[in-house]
């Protein structure tokens, strides 16, 4: 599906952006490895959290769903059925990479999972060779992509260090050191997203934090209460460069989650001068088991350029497309760099960002691990192509708003994958809605 997105007047208004896809993604595996039901109140209604869903289900999970509320009813952590066929994890690469650490440990059972093209070109070696040297046996597809089966073994605990920071492969490992012998460490070179040990500690889990370091004690079984999801910082951040790109924009953003390990972009974009108020959560030494939220409330203003480094990079890593579109706006250089990952996200971002936000005007060259965006003061507009992308359409989407001739998203749909109500939700800010 392909939609134009006019220059817009202002955007104006309050928006709940969707329900974080991050946190529904745990809340739904972890009421599935519970013992006893758990309740969870606004489920991210996506495509991915919907595959994760399926997926539970064919692990032998009842769900009830009422809406956005659910009640899942697990198999408890050592009990994951064996399914009749692979599970489908459809664009979900948190999916398929945490999930593993729980099938891992299910001896005697074998689980096989795909999913879409996009998946099929994601690598699962970064989580099979840490489980590997757990005990685990997986089977990759030309040793590193989906198709993967994982055969259920005994576990023992490992001390791992990561190369790369990734809450994917920390919560992996973590999950699979549940049904281990003993405890298990994850290093990380710098800090990502801790949902993961969050709800593992509100889960009576014994884990505990040292800097760069997590430990967590096998347990018998997981205890979880009620979770309420909070909106999604990372679609939010699609109203937030928006609302400070488009000028005569005063937009509120309510209820969003701003735990500390995600609010990198609201840091960045701050440097920048963007004007985004708001309770952040601050840099938290300790583990602590809430999801703090706020109400953000978003100007436009003029920004300035700004260099995001390495050790930022996983505490943004799904806003730095936003970031260059910023860069377009700003005066002087923009440049990311360390962000080699992106380049194995649901499509190559480096590529897809620079190509596309090239063909709409921008002075923007690739890196190796990033990008440089000299600012212009703003973007013409054009055509730009998601590449089946959820947040690559979706800043091709805001771009259109702020560009000077509007701008044609070819396969706007891939936005259903977090944020289906997106283009209603500009809609009502825009006053089409
Ligand atoms: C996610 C972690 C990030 C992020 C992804 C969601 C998560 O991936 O890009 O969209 O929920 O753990 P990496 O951990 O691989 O960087």
């Amino acid at each position: 599906m392909n939609i134009r997105f006019e220059p817009a007047e202002g955007l104006t208004g309050t928006v709940t952006p969707p329900a974080d896809k991050s946190i529904s993604h745990r809340a739904a595996l972890l009421g599935a490895m519970s013992s006893e039901p758990v309740r969870i109140a606004n489920y991210l209604q996506a495509a991915d959290t919907t595959s994760t869903l399926e997926a539970v289900r064919a692990l032998g999970a009842l769900v009830e769903e009422h809406g956005s509320d659910l009640v899942i009813r697990g198999t408890g952590l050592r009990e994951a059925r064996e399914p009749d066929e692979p599970i489908d994890v459809g664009n979900a690469g948190t999916l398929l990479r945490l999930l593993p650490g729980w099938l891992a440990s299910q001896e005697g059972r074998s689980f096989t999972l795909d999913g879409d093209e996009s998946i099929r070109r994601r690598p699962v070696d970064r989580v099979a060779e840490p489980l590997r040297l757990m005990g685990a046996e997986l089977e990759a597809t030309r040793g590193r992509f989906a198709p993967v089966t994982i055969h259920g073994r005994h576990l023992r605990s490992v001390s791992v260090e990561l190369e790369v920071a990734s809450a994917q492969v920390k919560s992996c490992l973590l999950l699979a050191g549940l049904a281990a012998d003993g405890a298990t460490t994850v290093g990380e070179p710098s800090r990502s997203r801790d949902h993961t040990e969050r709800m593992l500690l509100r889960a009576g889990v014994s884990i505990h934090r040292n800097g760069r370091h997590v430990t967590a004690v096998n347990a018998d079984e997981l205890a979880l209460d009620a979770i309420e999801v909070p909106a999604d910082p990372s679609s939010a951040a699609f109203l937030i460069a928006a609302g400070v790109l488009v000028p005569g924009s005063r937009l509120l953003l309510a209820n969003v989650g701003v735990n500390w390990t995600r609010t990198g972009f609201i840091r960045i974009l701050r440097r920048m001068r963007g004007i985004v108020l708001g309770d952040l959560e601050s840099e938290v030494e300790e583990l602590v088991p809430d999801e703090p939220v706020s109400d953000l409330d978003v100007a436009h203003g003029a920004l300035e350029g700004t260099v995001v480094h390495a050790d930022e990079v996983p505490l943004a890593i799904d806003e730095l497309p936003l970031v260059a579109l910023l860069g377009c706006f700003a005066e002087g250089e923009t440049v990311v760099g360390g962000a080699q990952e992106l380049r194995v996200k649901e499509s190559d971002r480096i590529a897809g960002v620079v190509e596309g936000l090239r063909g709409l005007g921008a002075d923007i060259e690739a890196t190796d691990d990033g990008f440089a965006v000299t600012g212009t003061g703003g973007l013409r507009g054009g055509t730009i192509d998601s590449r089946g992308d959820h947040r690559l359409a979706m800043m091709g989407a805001v771009a259109g708003l702020a560009s000077s001739e509007g701008v044609e998203v070819l396969g706007m749909d891939a936005a259903a994958v977090s944020y289906p109500r997106f283009q209603e939700d500009l809609l009502s800010l825009t006053g089409g809605g």
